[in-house]
C-alpha cells in the first residue's frame, strides 16, 4: 500500500510540475551530475592530479566563468554499465549550482543507448527532444550563463549545424551559479542516490574546447586536472592543448 501511495504522489508530483501545453519531461532518480567526494590523493605530487569518485576531466578555477563549449565523438562503451560526457558553469569550487549539458551512455548486454540532456543543478537532468545520438557522431555542448540565475544549454550535430537549446530562467530558487568554474567532463553520475556502474567509455576527447571568462574567450590551458579514483584509478586526464583535453578509461 505504501508503495501504491508514493508512487501515485510522485506521478501526481511530476504531471502538476509539467507546464500546461509541454511535453512531460522524464526525470532522473536522482540529482545525476555533480562532483561528490573529492579525494586530492597523496599522489597528486606525481602530475599535480586531483582525484574524486566521479568526475573526470579538466576544471578552470577562477571567476567570471559564463560560457563553455567544447566538441566531442560520441563513444562507444565496451563493457556493462554507464557514463556521461558534458561541460558545465561551477559544480567544483562553488557548489550552489551547475549549469550543464551533455550525453549519457548505457551499455546493456549487446545494446547501447544514449540520452542527451540539460540540468541545472540542483534540478534533476531532463533529457532533451529532437535528437538522437549514436555511437561516432560529432557533437557540440556549450552551455552559456545570461546572469547567475539563467542561461541556455545547446548541443548541436556538428555535421549538420542542427542543434537543440534549453533556456533556463530565474533558476536562484534552485541555486545561483557563482561562474567560479569552467569544466569539460567523464563522469560516473549518480541514480537513485548511487553511483551507476562505470561503462569503459574507451576515449573522450573534447575539441574546441574553450569558456569566456570575463567577456574573453580563454582554452584549458592551467585548468586542473581531476581524475575518477574508486577502488583504483579509472580514468586518465591530458591536456594536449589550449583547446584539447583527452579523458581516457584504463
Ligand atoms: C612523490 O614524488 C616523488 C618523486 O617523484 C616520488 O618518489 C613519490 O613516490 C611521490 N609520492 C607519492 C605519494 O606518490
Ligand atoms: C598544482 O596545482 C595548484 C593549483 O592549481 C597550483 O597552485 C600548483 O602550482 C600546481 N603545482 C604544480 C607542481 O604544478
Ligand atoms: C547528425 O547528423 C548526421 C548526418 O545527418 C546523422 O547521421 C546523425 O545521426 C546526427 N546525429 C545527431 C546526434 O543529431
Ligand atoms: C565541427 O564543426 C566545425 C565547423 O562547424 C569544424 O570546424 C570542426 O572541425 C568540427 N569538429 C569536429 C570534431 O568534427
Amino acid at each position: 500500500m505504501k508503495f501504491v501511495g508514493v508512487f501515485v504522489a510522485t506521478l501526481l508530483a511530476g504531471l502538476v510540475s509539467a507546464a500546461p501545453g509541454t511535453p512531460f519531461r522524464r526525470r532522473r532518480a536522482d540529482s545525476g551530475h555533480r562532483l561528490i567526494n573529492r579525494i586530492d590523493s597523496a599522489n597528486a605530487n606525481i602530475t599535480n592530479v586531483s582525484y574524486s569518485s566521479n568526475w573526470a576531466g579538466a576544471v578552470l578555477v577562477g571567476t567570471g566563468y559564463t560560457s563553455v563549449t567544447g566538441t566531442f565523438t560520441v563513444p562507444t562503451p565496451t563493457t556493462a554499465g554507464s557514463g556521461s560526457a558534458w561541460v558545465g558553469i561551477d559544480g567544483d569550487t562553488c557548489g550552489t549550482a551547475i549549469l550543464q549539458t551533455g550525453v549519457d551512455w548505457t551499455k546493456s548486454g549487446s545494446s547501447v543507448t544514449y540520452d542527451a540532456w540539460y540540468e541545472w543543478y540542483p534540478d534533476y537532468a531532463y533529457d532533451f527532444s529532437g535528437i538522437t545520438i549514436s555511437a561516432g557522431n560529432s557533437i557540440t555542448v556549450t552551455v552559456t550563463a545570461t546572469s547567475k540565475t539563467g542561461g541556455t544549454a545547446t548541443i548541436k550535430n556538428n555535421t549538420t549545424g542542427k542543434s537543440v537549446s534549453h533556456t533556463f530562467s530565474n533558476e536562484g530558487s534552485l541555486g545561483s551559479l557563482c561562474e567560479y568554474n569552467a569544466e569539460w567532463i567523464v563522469e560516473d553520475f549518480e541514480e537513485g542516490n548511487s553511483l551507476v556502474s562505470f561503462a569503459d567509455f574507451g576515449t573522450v576527447v573534447f575539441t574546441g574546447a574553450s569558456a569566456t571568462k570575463s567577456g574573453a574567450s580563454v582554452g584549458v590551458t592551467g585548468a586542473s586536472i581531476i581524475d575518477i579514483e574508486q577502488s583504483k584509478v579509472l580514468t586518465s586526464v591530458t591536456l594536449n592543448s589550449a583547446s584539447e583535453v583527452t579523458i581516457t578509461y584504463v
